[in-house]
C-alpha cells in the first residue's frame, strides 16, 4: 500500500498506526558514543564473484535438489541498458527483456469457474485470484507434474493477496457501482471482499517460450481469511488464543493481509501476516467490559477502544463468520469461549504452508513472534548448525527480530517426506530475538524470554509466560529497550556471504526536535531527518527510506551480536549528496521507499523493489538490480544537525561502499498507482516472476463509472483480460535471448 498517499490515508495507511509509545532506548542516549570502529572489513570484487558465489547459493537457500540445475555461466550481471524513470501506464524493462501479464485479480482457478468478467458483477473469488498480489515464491515441478525443486519449466506460484483496494470501507472495483460505503454492509459484499483476502497457489507452465496459468490444475488452492488454520508451537492451546471458534485456542479462522513470503530450505511457503489489526473493530467502551491487560496489549497493537474497521465486515449479518471482525468482549464466559475477545491474538504470525499439498492443513508458527511481519529469511542452511529466520515489524518506529531454531540443520530435511512435519520440527521451538543497535556500528541480539529480568520487571504489561511474551512480542521488545525502526519491510540474506539486508521503508515521525511519544529523532541506524519536496508538498522524516545489513559475530546463524552499515539511502539523484542522497544515487539509480528486498539464489542479483509515494511526482515504483558488497565495505560518517534549542545534534552512521553504474541499475519501472512486489524465478535464472499490485488504486470511487478517469487501465490496456477496471497481477518476465534474469 502507499503509505505516503493522502487520499487513502485513513482507509488504507494502516502501517502508519503509530502504537509503538515506548520511551525505551530508542539510541538517542548513545548518539554520542563515538567509539571509532577499527574493524571495519574490507571491501571485496563482489561484481566478479557473484557470477559463480550465486549457483554456489542455490543448493544451500534453495532446497536440495536444485544444485544441478545451474551451472556457473560467464555472462556479465545488470550488462542491460537501465530503464528511465516513468509515469507511464505500462510496465517497462530494458531493451531485450518482455513483460507479460500471466494472473490477474479474478482470473479462474477453476474449470466450473467462468472468466472474470471485470465490471464488478463477478463472484465465486474462492476459486479465483485473490486481490493485491504481494509476495510470491516459486515451487518446481517435473515435466510429468510432481514436485521437482529444480523444475524451471512448469511449477506453482505461491503468493500473498495482502489487500484491496478501497474507499470509504468498499472494495471499489470488486462491485458494479463501487458498493456500499455505509454501515451496515451487505453480506454479499462482505462475502466478496473476505475472498479476495489470503493466499492462492496456481500452476504455470511453459509452453514454446510462453508461460501461461494452468487453470483447474490439482494444485490450485485458494486460502482465505475464512480457511480453517492451526494453531503451532508454544502459543497452541494458550488461554490468550480460546475463542467461540476454538475453545481450545489450537485453530484460528483465517490468514488476512499477508505480506512478504519466505521459502523454507525445507520448501515450504512462509508468509507474513501484516495489517491484521485494522480489519476487527472494538465497541468504545470495551476497556471498561474488559478492565485487565488484554487492553495494553490490543493498544500496542493499534486496536484502541473505538476503533473502526477498516471493511465494516463485522455488520455482514449475524453468522458468525461476520461477527469474529468484533473484538469487544460482549460474552459472559471468564475464558472467552463465547466471543472474538481474544480473536487479534490469533493473527499476526508467520504462517506456513505445503505449496505441494492442499489438502495440508496450514500452520501459525508462533514461536517466531505476533507483529506486522514482513518476509521470514533463512540464513544459509549447515549441516549440523541451527537456523535463523529473520524478520521484521513493518510499522513506524518498530524493530528487527530473528528466530534460532532449537533443532540444527539435517542436509535429508532439503528433501523432506512431509513438509509441515518438517516445519513442525524446525519452526515451533527455538528462541526469539529482537536487535538493539548501537552507535559503533555493532549490535546484540536480545532474547525475548521470561528469563529475561527486564521483561519480568516490566511496569507496563505483566507477561505470565512464554506464551505471552511470543503474543506480546512489541511490548517484551519494548521491555528491553530494542531499536526503533523506520519501518523494517522485507529481508533477505546474501547467499554468497550470509549477512542480511533489510529494507527500511520510510518513516515520517524521524524528526530533529522530536515531540511527543512517537517522534524520534535520528540516530545512527536512522540517521537522516529531512525535507523532501513533492510539488509543493513538504514530505518530512526519513522519505526515502534505507537499506540496513547486518553481519553475525560469533556463533553464524545463533550469534548474540553483529555488526551493521547502510547499504543504500534512497533518495532523489539531485538531493544534496551530503545530507540525503548520501549513497550518490545517479539519475539510472535513485529510488524511494524500499520495499520487497530478495537476492536471487541463481544469479546472486539483489533485487529492489519499491512502495512510494514520496517519489511518485516523478515517477511510478519500480525495480532495481544491485551487487551489493559487504557490511564495513564502506566508510564511518557524522550527520550534523541544527537543534531547535541552537545545538548541533552529531549523528555517526556507517554508509556502505556508493554503487556504481555496474553494482546498481533500475530494471523496471510499473504502471501508475502501483507498487512492485514479489520476488520469484525459475531455478534456471531464466524466467522471472514479481507481482504488479494495485495499479490505479487512487481511482476514486465516485468515477466507477467512467473508465476514461481510471488512473490506470493496466493490465488491460495492454490486451490482458476483459473490462476496463485495473486489476492487480503476476507478470512473467523473459529474455529475448534466452539468457538469465538481470544479465
Ligand atoms: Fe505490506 Fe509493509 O508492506
Ligand atoms: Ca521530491
Ligand atoms: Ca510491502
Ligand atoms: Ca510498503
Amino acid at each position: 500500500m502507499n503509505k505516503l498517499n493522502d487520499l487513502a490515508i485513513s482507509a488504507t495507511d494502516l502501517n502508519d498506526i503509530d502504537s509503538n509509545a515506548s520511551q525505551d532506548n530508542h539510541f538517542n542516549s548513545i548518539l554520542n558514543a563515538r567509539l571509532s570502529r577499527r574493524n571495519w572489513l574490507r571491501g571485496s570484487a563482489v561484481t566478479a564473484a557473484t557470477a559463480v558465489m550465486g549457483s554456489m547459493g542455490l543448493s544451500a537457500c534453495g532446497g536440495g535438489s536444485d544444485a544441478a540445475a545451474v551451472t556457473p555461466t560467464p555472462e556479465k550481471l545488470l550488462a542491460f541498458t537501465a530503464v528511465p524513470k516513468s509515469l507511464a501506464d505500462v510496465v517497462s524493462v530494458p531493451a531485450g527483456y518482455t513483460a507479460t501479464a500471466l494472473y490477474a485479480l479474478g482470473d479462474s482457478l477453476r474449470a466450473a469457474t467462468p472468466a472474470y468478467k471485470n465490471d464488478g458483477s463477478d463472484t465465486d473469488f474462492d476459486n479465483r485470484a485473490g486481490d493485491h498480489h504481494d509476495g510470491m515464491e516459486y515451487y518446481g515441478l517435473s515435466a510429468a507434474g510432481a514436485p521437482l525443486a529444480s523444475g524451471a519449466e512448469r511449477g506453482l506460484l505461491a503468493m500473498n493477496h495482502e489487500a484491496t483496494t478501497d474507499e470509504k470501507l468498499s472494495s471499489h472495483f470488486l462491485h458494479v457501482n463501487g458498493g456500499t460505503t455505509s454501515l451496515p454492509r451487505p453480506a454479499a459484499e462482505v462475502d466478496k471482499e473476505v475472498a479476495v483476502h489470503g493466499l492462492s497457489v496456481v500452476e504455470v507452465k511453459k509452453t514454446g517460450s510462453a508461460w501461461a496459468t494452468v487453470n483447474n490444475s490439482v494444485f490450485n488452492r485458494r486460502v482465505t481469511p475464512l480457511t480453517d488454520i492451526e494453531i503451532a508451537g508454544p502459543v497452541r492451546g494458550n488461554a490468550l488464543v480460546v475463542t467461540k471458534y476454538s475453545p481450545t485456542g489450537t485453530k484460528t479462522r483465517g490468514t488476512i493481509n499477508n505480506c512478504g513470503t519466505g521459502k523454507s530450505p525445507w520448501g515450504s511457503y512462509l508468509s507474513g501476516e501484516e495489517n491484521w489489526a485494522g480489519y476487527f473493530t472494538r465497541s468504545a467502551t470495551d476497556n471498561a467490559a474488559r478492565g485487565d491487560k488484554s487492553v495494553a496489549s490490543l493498544n500496542r497493537y493499534g486496536r484502541s477502544q473505538g476503533g473502526a474497521s477498516r471493511h465494516g465486515w463485522e455488520t455482514g449479518g449475524s453468522d458468525d463468520k461476520y461477527a469474529r471482525w468484533n473484538l469487544s468482549k460482549i460474552g459472559a464466559s471468564n475464558n472467552g469461549s463465547d466471543d472474538y475477545r481474544n480473536e487479534l491474538n490469533g493473527m499476526g504470525y508467520i504462517v506456513e504452508m505445503d505449496p505441494y499439498d492442499k489438502t495440508r492443513a496450514i500452520s501459525k508458527r508462533t514461536a517466531l513472534g505476533r507483529y506486522a511481519h514482513e518476509s521470514a529469511a533463512f540464513s544459509v542452511p549447515t549441516v549440523g548448525q541451527q537456523l535463523a529466520v529473520y524478520m521484521g515489524d513493518d510499522s513506524r518506529n518498530e524493530y528487527i527480530y530473528k528466530f534460532v531454531t532449537t533443532a540444527v540443520w539435517a542436509a535429508a530435511d532439503a528433501n523432506p517426506a512431509d513438509r509441515m512435519a518438517t516445519g513442525d520440527k524446525y519452526l515451533d521451538s527455538g528462541k526469539l530475538y529482537v536487535a538493539k543497535l548501537a552507535a559503533d556500528g555493532t549490535g546484540q541480539w536480545i532474547e525475548l524470554a521470561m528469563s529475561n529480568a527486564l521483561i519480568q520487571a516490566y511496569s507496563a504489561y505483566k507477561f505470565a509466560d512464554l506464551a505471552d511474551v511470543l503474543v506480546n512480542a512489541r511490548l517484551a521488545a519494548d521491555a528491553v529497550g530494542a531499536t526503533k525502526m523506520d519501518r523494517p519491510e522485507w529481508c533477505s540474506v546474501n547467499p554468497a556471504n550470509g549477512e542480511i539486508y533489510y529494507t527500511l521503508t520510510n518513516n515520517s515521525n524521524r524528526t530533529v526536535n522530536p515531540s511527543g511519544s512517537s517522534q524520534l529523532a535520528p540516530d545512527s541506524a536512522n540517521p537522516r531527518a529531512y525535507t523532501d519536496m513533492k510539488g509543493s508538498s513538504a514530505q518530512n522524516g526519513n522519505p526515502n527510506g534505507h537499506i540496513i545489513r547486518f553481519k553475525e559475530g560469533t556463533g553464524a546463524a545463533a550469534a548474540t551480536s553483529f555488526t551493521w552499515d547502510v547499504y543504500l539511502f534512497g533518495a532523489e539523484s539531485g538531493a544534496d549528496a551530503s545530507k540525503i542522497n548520501l549513497s550518490n544515487l545517479t539519475a539510472d539509480q535513485d529510488f524511494s521507499s524500499p520495499d520487497g528486498l530478495a537476492f536471487s539464489p541463481y544469479t546472486g542479483i539483489c533485487w529492489i523493489q519499491t512502495d512510494d509515494g514520496a517519489y511518485t511526482d516523478v515517477t511510478n515504483c519500480m525495480m532495481l538490480a544491485a551487487i551489493p558488497g559487504k557490511v564495513g565495505d564502506g566508510a564511518k560518517s557524522t550527520l550534523n544537525y541544527a537543534t531547535a534549542a541552537g545545538g548541533n545534534l552529531a549523528v555517526d552512521t556507517f554508509i556502505g561502499k556508493k554503487p556504481t553504474a555496474d553494482t546498481l541499475k533500475r530494471f523496471l519501472v510499473g504502471p501508475v498507482g502501483s507498487e512492485i512486489t514479489g520476488i520469484s524465478e525459475t531455478p534456471d535464472g531464466k524466467t522471472m516472476f514479481i507481482n504488479i499490485q494495485h495499479p490505479g488504486e487512487n481511482t476514486a470511487l465516485a468515477n466507477i463509472g467512467d473508465p476514461s478517469k481510471y488512473t490506470s487501465q493496466w493490465p488491460a490496456n495492454t490486451g490482458y483480460g476483459a473490462g476496463k477496471r485495473p486489476r492487480s497481477a503476476t507478470i512473467v518476465i523473459t529474455k529475448n535471448d534466452g539468457g538469465r534474469i538481470g544479465s
